[in-house]
């Protein structure tokens, strides 16, 4: 069967830097299915070929070194652009017309990628239903939707409703890019295809797993979105929770898109939820300096750009087992890694018997400089029975080279086009994850609410940070990883 991949928003900075660069190298690798053609949708006026001209163009930046001007070529005739506005009945009709004629009216599956401004995500997908776009009758109807999926518990029901008005909740996939990031998927492979670590991956060895996403950047000329989600909607809601389900979850049956999501929306129930004083014991929130400076931020604004949890999974594997999450703008560097601190031995008979070891721990270095480090102790060489940490570092850049990992919308985009939804957000999903962070919105926002503290970028975020792991007698895994 062949398939239309239709994507709203196309004038959109997404569509240009990410969307179209990953359907291009697709195309390259002879991945994308045979008779994909993508058709973009937004309101300026463009021709076909003036729209290809401008995708060469930013396509080629993206690409990089592995851009081929004879596969842009034999890629660029698929690509099509049809003006429309989402407000606008009639310009679905023509689509529907546009999509007709160029199928040439034979069964084809449809991917209807929504890249627009957030707010008009239910109105997209109310006039994709009212046009009879969503009819299965003549091949798969499957809509994707980009972050943010709701600004709170609330407003993702809304939209998950009125979703599924037009659409069954299998032809839904929920972006999290995230789960489009190989060493995100390497997970998986970590804990459910190795017999060495999954027995010890549990509340009797493990002391406590952080969860780190530093960014060295800051909110740029972002302002008008950040200022009114904050570093929680932005980064905790999604891709942080995302992170901590695919630690947390029990191993699935198989790995399909029911069983895997079944396992991970778990481990969402198994959350305590914080009530009273864990708000001001548990959460931390910062801004960094120079926030209110920026472009667009309003006087006085509280919005959070730095955020540390301490969060529990009470269930049989993870009862009592901090999860320490944070992330972080104008941070030291950028870095996503995930942290398995395990047990201290019970009794160290080496050496300095006041020096504490880090003891053994497990760093999933998301990225960059992608791969995984063990740590554990070794014998100081020639200084008779003393001990230091060492490491065993894999690194994905060594052993497979240079730009071998794939963007993340390469691997979301081709699942969706393949019906494979394990690496998206389910409807329960998304509202069991507001669950989570919503009560600490309100608590934020209360008079209760813990200080918002000020931090100076390029460091680890606020000093009080460090010393509430410190007084937990744990410490932030603060190092950056190198990059080759
Ligand atoms: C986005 C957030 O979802 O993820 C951004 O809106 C953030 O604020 C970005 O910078 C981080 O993504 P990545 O892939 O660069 O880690």
């Amino acid at each position: 069967m062949s398939n239309t991949i239709v994507i709203f928003g196309a004038s959109g900075d997404l569509t240009s830097r990410k969307l179209i660069p990953a359907l291009y190298q697709l195309h390259a690798k002879g991945r994308l299915p045979e008779n994909t053609r993508i058709v973009g949708v937004s309101r300026s006026p463009f021709e076909h070929d003036e729209w290809r001209a401008s995708l060469r163009e930013t396509t080629s930046k993206f690409a990089g070194k592995s851009f081929s001007s004879a596969k842009w070529d034999t890629f660029a005739p698929s690509v099509f652009y049809q003006s429309g506005d989402i407000k606008d009945a009639a310009s679905f009709q023509s689509l529907s017309d546009f999509l007709t004629e160029i199928e040439g009216g034979k069964t084809t599956g449809r991917v209807y990628y929504l890249s627009t401004m957030p707010q008009l995500y239910a109105t997209a997908v109310e006039q994709l239903g009212a046009a009879g776009l969503a009819s299965e009758e003549n091949g798969t109807r499957r809509v994707i939707i980009e972050k943010p999926f709701g600004t709170d518990l609330k407003t993702a029901k809304e939209l998950n409703a009125s979703i599924h008005n037009v659409f069954d909740e299998e032809q839904i996939y929920r972006i999290d890019h995230y789960l489009g990031k190989e060493t995100v998927q390497n997970i998986f492979a970590l804990r459910f295809a190795n017999s060495i670590f999954e027995p010890l991956w549990n509340r009797n060895y493990v002391d406590h797993i952080q969860i780190t996403v530093a960014e060295e950047v800051v909110i740029g000329r972002r302002a008008g979105y950040y200022d009114t989600s904050g570093i929680l909607r932005d980064m905790f809601q999604n891709h942080i929770l995302q992170l901590m389900m695919i630690t947390a979850m029990e191993p699935p049956a198989r790995y399909d898109g029911t069983m895997v999501r079944d396992e991970k929306v778990k481990v969402l129930h198994a959350m305590r939820k914080m009530t009273g004083g864990d708000f001001a014991s548990q959460t931390i929130r910062g801004q960094y300096r120079g926030y209110l400076e920026e472009e667009g931020v309003p006087p006085g604004s509280q919005t959070a750009t730095y955020a540390a949890l301490k969060l529990y999974c009470d269930n049989w594997r993870w009862r009592g087992v901090p999860f320490y999450l944070r992330s972080g703008k104008g941070m030291s560097c950028r870095t996503t890694q995930i942290v398995i601190q395990f047990k201290n031995v019970p009794h160290m008979m080496f050496g300095d018997k006041s020096r504490v070891p880090m003891g053994n721990r497990l760093v999933m270095q998301v990225q960059p400089a992608e791969g995984i480090q063990l740590h554990f102790e070794t014998k100081v060489p020639d200084a008779g029975m003393k001990t230091r940490t060492s490491h065993l570092d894999f690194n994905f850049q060594d052993s497979i080279g240079g730009d071998a990992l794939p963007d993340a919308y390469q691997r979301l985009l081709l699942d969706a086009v393949q019906g494979d939804a394990s690496l998206f957000a389910r409807g329960d999903e998304v509202e069991l994850a507001w669950g989570i962070i919503d009560p600490i919105l309100e608590a934020w926002n209360s008079p209760a609410a813990p200080p918002l503290l000020q931090y100076e970028t390029g460091l680890w975020g606020p000093t009080e940070a460090s010393e509430w792991m410190y007084n937990q007698k744990r410490e932030w895994f603060d190092v950056c990883p190198v990059i080759k």
